[in-house]
């Protein structure tokens, strides 16, 4: 008898524990992935591997890198680094099957930071480009020439499909290039990154070595040569450095980076817009005031009325720090930024947010946060189909390693989250529909970990988690 009340006892509490654990299921947000990933060291790739190697040749061009150039798609910045001497600040270029070539002239700098003095720094615009063309480009001219390729982006418009590659916090380790790695294999082809911030990660060695900014650029080179990356600046940008005499934040990104501030009439190059195909792309600066009344806050407020979603219904934003971020890593260091701007993104429809900053992937519910004042009290996200989705991709695998430590239960505006590196995919098909894939680095190229058909919050501002094909 007693060993049978045992056994009741026993299934009773298995019964209850199940019941128990479903209800826990049922009351979290939503999914976090019970993937299993190498947990190893994240440890950079050392300065001798076969990735920063310079390129042959007396004075040749190094670390080249081109991003948009205008507000439209039509000029092109290229950057390189020539080391032995100045050299030519020329790009020859032309149009494939052209028999005309071109010539741009651009401007050359260098800085000091502590002890480093860096190479020449090159940076020359092209521009009136043709939409949807191919470009070759030389740089090096008269010395040792060095060719590369871009495409350029289709007319903006609202229906013509543009697919962009998400990467952050990528760093120089080896799985730094396991994600660059997968990114250009990738069956469905990245025409352009939108990189969410912290690029090389130079400021982890002493005295910031930026040694490991050159290394960087010439790592990223295979890609950064031939499809633009558009640059968010993240606090490891910020090479703040008092105690050897470094006061001047971003001074090495600044040299070395290049963004069409100007253009759209920012006043700083850390936050700026810019329009690709179908899509109005808003970068914003975690790291830069955004109080009201100082410049950035002025510029969005008189940049979101410029959006026109019959010309561009994609309206995506771009920032550092995430302000919807369930990780115990960085918990709620956006937290002051959503409070100045979210209202702003709920009125205006954005469609999605990349960010960076935590070393780890989530993707987040449609939410807004923007009904409490003083007096209410009311501080919970709540389900709002004029919301953007949130999405944290700063997965690329820098020497700081994984943000592995979540908080507990997943809280409702999270929607999937996975410590693991990787990168992601979105493609924008129509002004309604755009497809988005999430990569893990372990699996196959073509292998998706977390998916989701974007609806457009402008021409089909309907709920994608309950339609059929989400
Ligand atoms: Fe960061």
């Amino acid at each position: 008898m007693g060993r049978r009340l045992q056994g009741l006892d026993l299934c009773s509490l298995l019964f209850l524990g199940l019941v128990l654990n479903s209800l826990v299921l049922f009351c979290n947000g939503g999914k976090t992935s019970r993937y299993v990933r190498r947990l190893e060291a994240t440890v950079d790739m050392p300065l001798d591997s076969d990735v920063f190697c310079v390129p042959s040749g007396y004075n040749a061009p190094q670390q080249v890198h081109i991003t948009q150039g205008d507000v439209e798609g039509k000029a092109v910045i290229v950057s390189w680094v020539t080391q032995e001497a100045k050299g030519s600040n020329t790009v020859l270029y032309w149009k494939e099957n052209s028999s005309k070539k071109l010539k741009a002239h651009g401007k050359s700098t260098t800085y000091k930071f502590y002890n480093y003095t860096s190479g020449h720094i090159h940076h020359c615009t092209i521009r009136n480009l043709e939409y949807d063309s191919k470009y070759y480009y030389v740089v090096g001219v008269g010395q040792t020439e060095r060719k590369f390729w871009f495409f350029t982006p289709p007319q903006v418009g609202p229906d013509v499909p543009y697919t962009f590659g998400l990467i952050g916090d990528l760093g120089q380790s080896f799985d730094s290039n396991i994600t660059l790695t997968h990114y250009e294999n990738n069956p469905i082809k990245g025409q352009t990154v939108l990189f969410v911030g912290d690029l090389s990660y130079a400021d982890q060695y002493p005295n910031h070595d930026n040694n490991r900014w050159d290394s960087w650029g010439r790592f990223v080179e295979r890609s950064t040569a031939y499809q633009p990356w558009i640059w968010t600046m993240g606090n490891h940008e910020l090479d703040f450095a008092p105690k050897i005499g470094e006061t001047k934040p971003f001074k090495p990104f600044k040299h070395r980076y290049r963004t069409p501030y100007r253009s759209s009439g920012s006043t700083e190059p850390f936050w700026y817009s810019i329009k690709r195909g179908p899509a109005y792309i808003i970068v914003l600066a975690s790291y830069s005031a955004y109080g009201k009344y100082t410049p950035q806050y002025t510029w969005l407020e008189e940049e979101f009325p410029k959006v026109n979603r019959t010309e561009t219904p994609w309206l995506i934003v771009l920032m550092h720090s995430p302000w919807y971020n369930s990780y115990d890593y960085h918990y709620m260091e956006g937290e002051t930024m959503r409070v100045m701007y979210e209202p702003w993104f709920v009125k205006n429809k954005v469609d999605v947010v990349f960010a960076g900053h935590v070393h780890a992937y989530e993707r987040s519910e449609r939410v807004s946060n923007i009904a409490y004042n003083v007096v209410n009290g009311i501080c919970s996200p709540v389900k709002d189909q004029s919301a953007p989705v949130y999405i944290t991709i700063g997965d690329g695998g820098n020497l700081e390693g994984l943000a592995t430590k979540m908080t507990e239960p997943q809280p409702k505006y999270s929607a999937y989250r996975e410590a693991s590196f990787g990168h992601a995919i979105f493609s924008i098909r129509n002004r309604t529909h755009a497809y988005y894939g999430w990569h893990r680095n372990q699996d196959g190229y073509a292998v998706k970990g977390d998916t989701m058909w974007f609806y457009n919050r402008f021409w089909r501002p309907t709920d994608e988690s309950t339609s059929s094909d989400s």
